[in-house]
């Protein structure tokens, strides 16, 4: 086994910024001096997902995951510590020191005759597709209606008989093992060489970087009998559920969308008719590693699947991969046609853009699956639809995105805004009481934040900001002036009281222990605090700001309780209350300076 040298290790390192590798991965948003995100480790509906640029480290205040770029990458990926820092090493364009592992050797030798094969084979298909021998094929692409420049851009082929491709390999020098680990051709029992696809029209799949990875062969004739496609077994090269067809193209689309469809022939079709931003599902229901694929290459998933196919549940469940991963997914709705390829020919793009631009969301969705099961002129099933769209839109936690569905809902389904709102009071209380202890504890918390004045609130929070993110500047003069006694929100004593107890010396130190504090609540609020913008433009004036507030305050205080006391002045004997008076002179005067 070779063995990376540190000095290796750290030219790698150096080279991959850990924000541009997870940001590969992870919208991140800056705040601060640290970057935020959803943790793509852990199902989140807000981001405590942390990324320091200084330290080059990640950090999640919610699954307490953390570490380098080496971590991340090879917590992501799956993959060892060794082959991350290979990756990674190949992401920077590093060369590293040839393995002396054989094995390891000898894959990357295979792999790289396997993209050599793919990419011949491809040509071998594509070129044979216009040979008078491939008079069928060229008759079906047409009356499938695809243009010339769709069978370039897709690089679309026709496979020939018997065992072409194989002796086309071999002619090309490459060797029996090699050929039959791409799975594009077989050996039987006779041992014969006889190739996988034959007759049939070739679509080559591609990764991401538009590299030949396997293929899927439509069938020609009608005969029932025969599969409709054959694709390429996943091998050394190819992973079904890592890959989405024409992602290749669609990542190059100046769209923010990307549309997901079932079929290839979906996808193509949808091209060559100014759809450049379509992605096809390899057969398979979308698994999370599409899902992070689609999630890196758009802002907003549109799935277009068969209106008979994938049924109600596969949509279901490919919105609820997507959503989790914080993706913003709809589905488009589409009647008179059964797959968006038929559709298109029947409708033009026109009509399919209008079905793009109303798709709709995971909770309209499921409110119209409720009310196809119901029959709304009959009363008693309009107040179980009722009950039920309330459970559904209780899960939209953001106020203002649940009033415009309620808004939408009262509408189309005639049900007065008062109905809706009261049942769905009704169910967010009950869910209250029956959750379980951290919504309690989250359900105090916020009353709590509720008595305290969101201003102090915020200048609290601040505080621990500036803690957090400038410690050297702000340390020293926060804690001589501002005492734990002095916060209002127990959480923001807490941290407060832990950053005092922490010995840490620079901002790295106290969020690292910070971030070793296993409480959910105080974790929560941290990643709040650090993903707030304070609006800071100078750190020394916002320090000052803060610390004389605070000075502020306390001299008030004191002024009202020597006034008070003043008052009562009777049981005071006058040395007392001389004492008191120039205390208060000099409190008026210090105020007066402050103003
Ligand atoms: N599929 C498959 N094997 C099958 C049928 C389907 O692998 N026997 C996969 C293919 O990737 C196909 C997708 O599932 O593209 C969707 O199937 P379908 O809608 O039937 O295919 P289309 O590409 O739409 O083909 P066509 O329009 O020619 O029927
Ligand atoms: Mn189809």
């Amino acid at each position: 086994m070779i063995q990376y040298t540190d000095e290796l290790k750290e030219e790698v390192r150096s080279a991959n910024d850990i924000v541009d590798v997870v940001s590969q991965y992870v919208t991140l948003k800056r705040s601060g001096r640290n970057f935020f995100g959803l943790c793509p480790f852990h199902k989140e509906k807000s981001p405590s997902f942390s990324v320091s640029a200084d330290r080059q480290y990640f950090h999640c205040f919610g699954c307490h995951k953390g570490g380098d770029v080496f971590t991340f990458i090879s917590e992501i990926e799956k993959i060892s510590f060794k082959e991350a820092l290979e990756l990674l090493a190949e992401r920077a364009k590093i060369e590293l020191p040839v393995s002396e592992n054989a094995e390891f050797n000898k894959t990357q030798y295979l792999k790289d005759k396997m993209y050599k094969i793919n990419a011949e084979t491809t040509i071998f298909y594509h070129e044979r597709l216009y040979k008078p021998l491939a008079k069928i094929a060229q008759d079906y692409v047409k009356q499938r209606k695809l243009d010339n420049k769709t069978l370039k851009a897709f690089k679309i082929g026709y496979s020939g008989e018997y065992n072409e491709l194989y002796k086309y390999l071999k002619a090309k020098g490459f060797k029996d093992e090699e050929i039959l680990a791409t799975g594009l051709v077989n050996k039987n029992e006779r041992g014969e060489f006889i190739d996988r696809f034959r007759k049939r029209l070739m679509f080559p799949i591609m990764d991401v970087s538009g590299k030949v990875i396997a293929f899927g062969g439509r069938k020609l004739e009608n005969n029932e009998k025969m599969a409709k496609y054959i694709n390429s077994n996943e091998n050394l090269i190819y992973s079904k559920k890592k890959n989405l067809f024409a992602l290749n193209l669609a990542k190059q689309s100046d769209s923010k969308k990307i549309i997901l469809v079932e079929g290839y022939m979906d996808a193509i079709s949808l091209y060559q008719r100014g759809f450049d931003n379509v992605v096809a599902s390899l057969g398979t229901a979308l698994t999370e590693e599409q899902g992070r694929l689609l999630r890196k290459y758009s802002e907003q998933i549109i799935l277009s699947y068969d209106s008979d196919g994938a049924g109600q549940e596969a949509i279901l469940r490919a919105l609820t991969i997507l959503e989790n991963q914080g993706c913003d997914a709809r589905v488009l709705q589409m009647e008179g046609a059964k797959d968006p390829d038929e559709y298109v020919i029947k409708f033009g793009s026109g009509r399919f853009n209008l079905l793009v631009e109303n798709a709709i969301s995971l909770v309209e969705f499921k409110i119209k699956m409720l009310k196809n099961k119901y029959n709304l002129e009959n009363s008693s099933d309009k107040i179980r639809f009722l009950k039920e769209i309330t459970k559904v839109l209780s899960s939209v936690e953001n106020r203002i995105e649940r009033e415009i569905y309620i808004g939408k809902i009262s509408e189309k389904y005639n049900i007065s805004k008062e109905a809706i709102y009261a049942e769905v009071n009704k169910s967010t209380y009950n869910q209250n009481v029956n959750e379980n202890n951290t919504l309690v504890k989250n359900i105090v918390k916020k009353k709590e934040e509720n008595n305290v004045n969101s201003s102090i609130i915020k200048r609290e929070n601040m505080i621990i900001y500036l803690l957090i993110n400038h410690f050297k500047e702000s340390y020293e003069q926060i804690v001589t002036n501002i005492t734990v006694d002095d916060f209002k929100l127990e959480v923001n004593k807490l941290i407060f009281q832990k950053i005092l107890e922490s010995s840490a010396e620079d901002s790295e130190t106290l969020l690292q222990n910070i971030a070793n504090i296993e409480d959910s609540e105080i974790q929560s609020h941290v990643s709040e605090i650090l993903v707030t913008d304070y609006g800071i433009s100078s750190i020394e004036k916002c320090i000052d700001d803060v610390v004389n507030t605070y000075n502020r305050e306390r001299l008030t205080n004191r002024k009202l309780e020597i006034i008070k006391s003043l008052e009562n002045s009777s049981n005071l004997n006058n040395d007392i209350k001389n004492q008191l008076e120039s205390e208060l002179n000099n409190i008026m005067l210090e105020l007066a300076k402050r103003k």
